[in-house]
């Protein structure tokens, strides 16, 4: 039997060939440089149990932790009650990102920055902050980077559910879950849920904890609103409109899918 042989390519058809490929790979990644400022679904590690709290500013908490290879970070699925939400506050040694679904939250996060832990934001030490408010959409996603003064809190009358997603910083020191600290906080001064149709009441010593104790976790907690806030304004600079740091995300959604489909070099527990 003859063998076909087929001609090889010209140099021409290869060089053509290259161009079309390199041009479609950048075709692909332009998207990637926009800001993710809405997602359909955000994905959680399917794990057997989650650990459920109630934070001192009464979140109902559902935490899973994941760490893999250079990454380590903590989500809560979480209901915000009516009224409920942390007062203003910093954190040093995670970046978090807010996912959430019905919208109905207001955030707000100041552009001026504070990094040093000893240093907080009161008008004493290092000065209060301008805090811009976003309300929230359905299916939003809010970037909070490390520094920055921010909260928020369920303007409306209903619960809403809010997805909270805290990385690691390079510069954290290394809590026992590698998730800059923050899950220990929340086991440190919530409460745990042991039945989520009954709820238990909100300590006053959890209250004065979340504050007393937020700088062993990297974290600057105000007592009251104004503490660290000096004025609120609606209308979002510049600066924070673009604020984003997708390429963290995507690795955040990446190492969730590749635990999910069994990659064992993921923990997620
Ligand atoms: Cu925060």
């Amino acid at each position: 039997m003859k063998t076909l042989r087929l001609p090889l390519p010209s140099l021409f058809f290869q060089l053509v060939l290259v161009l079309v490929i390199v041009l479609s790979s950048l075709a692909i990644a332009v998207p990637k440089a926009l800001a993710i400022s809405t997602l359909d679904n955000f994905p959680t590690p399917n794990i057997d149990k989650t650990e459920k709290i109630l934070g001192p500013a009464g979140e109902i908490f559902e935490f899973s932790t994941c760490n893999a290879d250079g990454i380590g970070f903590t989500i809560a699925e979480a209901q915000i009650p009516p009224g409920a939400g942390p007062l203003p506050h910093i954190h040093h040694y995670t970046n978090e990102w807010f996912w959430t679904p019905q919208g109905g939250l207001q955030l707000f996060q100041s552009v001026k920055e504070y990094p040093d832990l000893d240093n907080p934001a009161t008008d004493e030490q290092a000065g209060n902050a301008t805090v811009y408010t976003v309300n929230t959409e359905p299916n939003q996603i809010v970037y909070g980077p490390k520094y920055r003064v921010h909260g928020f809190a369920n303007t409306t009358t209903e619960t809403r559910p809010l997805t909270f997603i805290w990385l690691e910083d390079p510069i954290s020191p290394a809590y026992e879950l590698h998730d800059g600290g923050i899950r220990e906080y929340f086991q440190d001064v919530g409460i745990p849920i042991k039945d989520l149709k009954h709820l238990p009441a909100i300590t006053d010593q959890s209250k004065i904890e979340f504050v007393s104790h937020a700088p062993l976790y990297g974290i600057n907690q105000s007592y009251y609103f104004f503490e660290y806030v000096d004025g609120v304004n609606g209308k979002l600079p510049t600066p924070l409109v673009s604020l984003n740091n997708d390429k963290s995300l995507n690795r955040i959604i990446e190492t969730i899918n590749a635990y999910n489909q069994g990659d064992t070099s993921v923990h997620c527990f």
